[in-house]
């Protein structure tokens, strides 16, 4: 018999009065996060450079550029935006904000969403006033402004108990801040992207769903050179089993049009993200980037592969010397496939399609060159440039 699965009823074909009796559809709020968050955030290129005109500019060049057709919806603002807060403890921007409400009405009159940022400790990486104490009212505070997003940085908190080595009492410490800004999120009934920001401390993928997370750091921060976008994007073998719709790794932002690399390398830095199904929040000021940077981050097949609906995240398959390979199972039973090319020189790749678990030829696409390639059993990439990667669609 045919049971049809609604949150955690279970409609089954009993008749028309059971049908009458279960909770209406929309009762289950839909799933946030349901794939990897897409937009745009102000630290990497403008850090405490950020003010209201800054971000109104950057929402009119995502809506008018293509990158909201191609599926980035969120503004998010970092940290320093804080101002102080009042007698009764309520948050108020700083001068360079004044007035949050409007920001958010303008952002949303773009089709985009606005985040915004905080910490748990008392104060913020940079300085700024935190949200420890505070969070049932922050959280008020952000959903009456409108706030689509909450990036939630550790930062001040635990540091003590970091810096002494008790580990333990520090994980402890925040998760329990963790749930607390979850319960006040969820209790302002405005659906708010959670992001948990503590640099990959004590395993996050193992536990930053269960306190509310739809994605969590996985590592440091990352700046925009080639060794460390690798070094990040390499660091996250083995964790493909612990993102899932709703709950997703984030090895951090984008740097792809920030200038500190290549053209190819920012292919191989997008193409790495996608296979992981990270976050695709653009780092860079969008309202001066070329049309080569603009080609990377709108590819709409590369986004596909990222936001690929049945939301598995990518793993490495091979390694040897600075030639790599990963796949990302994908919806309807295909694979994405990047053979990186991390290496200083020229290189060959090879992949057999049988190692990947296909059976037989599988149709083959080289998604930046937007080519078919034909029916395949295995593909062979000749001189792949150094840093560079050749991207493949694989359908059986
Ligand atoms: C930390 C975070 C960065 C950024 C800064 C802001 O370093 O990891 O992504 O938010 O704080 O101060």
């Amino acid at each position: 018999m045919k049971t049809i699965r609604k949150g955690r009823w279970t409609l089954a074909p009993l008749g028309l009065a059971a049908a009458l009796l279960a909770p209406a559809a929309s009762a289950a709020p839909p799933m946030l996060a349901a794939t990897p968050p897409m937009g745009w955030n102000s630290w990497n290129h403008f850090a405490d450079k950020i003010d209201d005109a800054t971000v109104r500019a950057q929402a009119d060049a995502m809506a008018a550029n293509g990158m909201r057709d191609a599926g980035y919806r969120y503004i998010n603002i970092d940290d320093t935006w804080e101002g102080q807060r009042d007698a009764s403890g309520v948050i108020h921007p700083n001068a360079k904000f004044p007035d949050m409400k409007a920001l958010a009405d303008y952002v949303h009159s773009k089709g985009l969403k606005l985040g915004i940022y905080s910490s748990p400790g008392p104060k913020t990486c940079a300085g700024y006033e935190g949200s420890g104490g505070h969070e049932v009212q922050d959280a008020q505070t952000y959903a009456a402004w409108g706030i689509d997003y909450l990036k939630y940085d550790l930062c001040s908190l635990a540091q003590p108990m970091i810096a002494a080595g008790n580990l333990e009492k520090a994980q402890a410490i925040e998760v329990a801040a963790y749930e607390k800004m979850r319960d006040a999120l969820r209790a302002t009934g405005r659906p708010i992207v959670y992001s948990l920001c503590q640099y990959g401390f004590y395993q996050p993928w193992r536990w930053g769903g269960s306190v509310g997370g739809n994605l969590w750091r996985t590592t440091g921060d990352i700046n925009d050179t080639f060794a460390r976008m690798v070094q990040i994007g390499l660091g996250q073998a083995g964790l493909s089993k612990y993102a899932k719709p709703g709950n997703w790794n984030d090895p951090d932002m984008l740097e792809v049009g920030n200038g500190g690399m290549k053209a190819a390398e920012y292919r191989t830095h997008m193409s790495l993200w996608a296979i992981l199904a990270a976050p695709l929040l653009a780092g860079n000021d969008l309202t001066k980037m070329t049309p080569e940077t603009l080609s990377i981050l709108a590819n709409k097949e590369v986004v596909a592969i990222d936001q690929d609906p049945a939301g598995r995240q990518g793993d490495r398959v091979r390694a040897e010397g600075g030639l790599e390979v990963w796949a990302k199972p994908l919806s309807g039973g295909g694979k994405a496939v990047g053979l990186f090319n991390l290496s200083d020189q020229r290189a060959n790749l090879d992949i057999d399609f049988a190692a990947l678990g296909f059976k037989g030829p599988v149709n083959v696409r080289d998604v930046w060159a937007g080519k078919d390639l034909g029916r395949m059993k295995a593909y062979h990439a000749a001189a792949v440039i150094e840093h560079g990667v050749v991207l493949l669609r694989v359908t059986p």
